[in-house]
């Protein structure tokens, strides 16, 4: 009989129960045996876990979150008691202890890193591709972007009336960490204006431009979505030759200093949405106002899709684990799950590329993107 862990890592996301349960029902179907390890990384360096039986797995396929719990913590890098250690050795020992076979992680990029890290030490271990941020190599979508783009969607929508009843602006700020999936699909399918995405740096000039050529025919009121991880070209500039002094440093003293040099130019960067609304209604005259999505993205019930999907890779990863195959990101690729290796998926980000159909598609109905 295989025994296998289960956990869920890194931010929430719609589907992850629906994963669970498509894992967990069709590993059970294999005769293996599954225990579910609490709240991330974190449940597996202190040995906390729970049975998952067929009565643990029932009635969890529409709930939202995760039954499992989660945290953000890196197995190289925890803080335990105060100090950041590496607690590898401490994970091989509880996998060793509870006699497993496999973990199954299921998250998003940075699980893929750490799924990668437990890999490279010797365990076997399988990745179930989740983030409502899209941003996964290899993986057409990640479980849990098709609900948070329905719910960005339904947003933009709402913004459009007040907008419009009040001839304002309203920014709404999507999230999406360094990608522009989210901000890019709900825009287009809810109508936005104008779209920033953090692959094209906007000018805040070649936006005020397109809100007052809007005004100057007749609609003066502009809704403009703008991902979290969007910034403008001296933003942009700034960061990059804040990563290439990262990069370049090699002294653990200058490595120091650049990080400390980038995470101020992240911060100077941050809160974007506040910075586009106040110039904007300088620059057009227009009453600017600002709305976080923020974490109503990521909670409640899944849509169909993210059932779906979340029980397609959920049950083929159970099939790889009883097949042996291990060390691989279960993916989505043309409606199939597909095995692709670890080693290949972390540390890849998938933003939104340049010639993508969905840019031309926004260009296409006249939606501008602040370049
Ligand atoms: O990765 C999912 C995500 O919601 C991102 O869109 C966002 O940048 C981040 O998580 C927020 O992180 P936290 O949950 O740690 O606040």
């Amino acid at each position: 009989t295989r025994r296998v862990g289960i956990l869920t890592a890194g931010g929430d996301s719609p589907g992850l129960n629906a994963a669970i349960r498509g894992f967990g029902k069709a590993a059970l179907g294999h005769g293996m045996e599954l225990i579910g390890f609490r709240d991330g990384l974190k449940g597996l360096v202190e040995d906390r876990w729970q049975e998952l039986d067929g009565q643990a797995l029932a009635g969890i396929l529409t709930i939202g979150g995760t039954i499992l719990g989660t945290s953000r913590d890196k197995p190289h890098k925890m803080v335990v008691d105060g100090e950041v250690r590496d607690m590898t050795p401490t994970i091989i020992e509880n996998y060793e202890r509870n006699q497993l076979d496999a973990i199954v992680c299921i998250g998003g990029g940075g699980t893929a890193k750490n799924a990668n890290r437990l890999s490279k030490a010797g365990l076997n271990v399988i990745h179930l591709p989740k983030t409502i941020d899209n941003d996964i190599a290899h993986t057409d979508t990640s479980f849990g972007f098709s609900t948070a783009l329905g719910i960005a969607t339904d947003a933009v929508d709402r913004l459009h009336s007040t907008a419009h009843s009040h001839h304002r602006v309203i920014v709404v700020e999507i999230m999406g960490h360094k990608a522009g999936w989210l901000a890019l699909g709900a825009g287009i399918a809810g109508g936005a204006d104008i779209i920033l995405i953090p692959e094209i740096p906007y000018s805040i000039e070649s936006v005020a431009e397109s809100v007052r050529g809007r005004a100057a025919s007749g609609r003066p009121f502009s809704v403009i979505a703008i991902a979290e991880g969007a910034r403008d070209l001296q933003g942009s500039a700034d960061l990059a030759a804040a990563v290439a002094l990262k990069s370049s440093a090699t002294s653990p003293e200058a490595k120091a200093a650049a990080d400390k040099h980038k995470a101020s130019v992240e911060a100077a960067h941050r809160d974007n949405a506040f910075r586009v609304a106040s110039a904007l209604e300088s620059a057009t005259g227009l009453e600017s106002r600002v709305t976080i999505l923020g974490y109503v993205q990521r909670g409640g019930t899944p849509d169909a899709n993210d059932r779906l999907l979340g029980t397609l890779l959920g049950s083929a990863g159970a099939d790889l684990v009883a097949a042996g195959e291990y060390g691989v990101t279960v993916a989505s690729q043309g409606g199939d799950a597909v095995p692709v290796p670890l080693a290949e998926v972390a540390g890849n980000l998938k933003t939104v590329p340049l010639d993508h159909p969905w840019l031309t598609a926004a260009r296409g109905v006249g939606t501008g993107l602040g370049d």
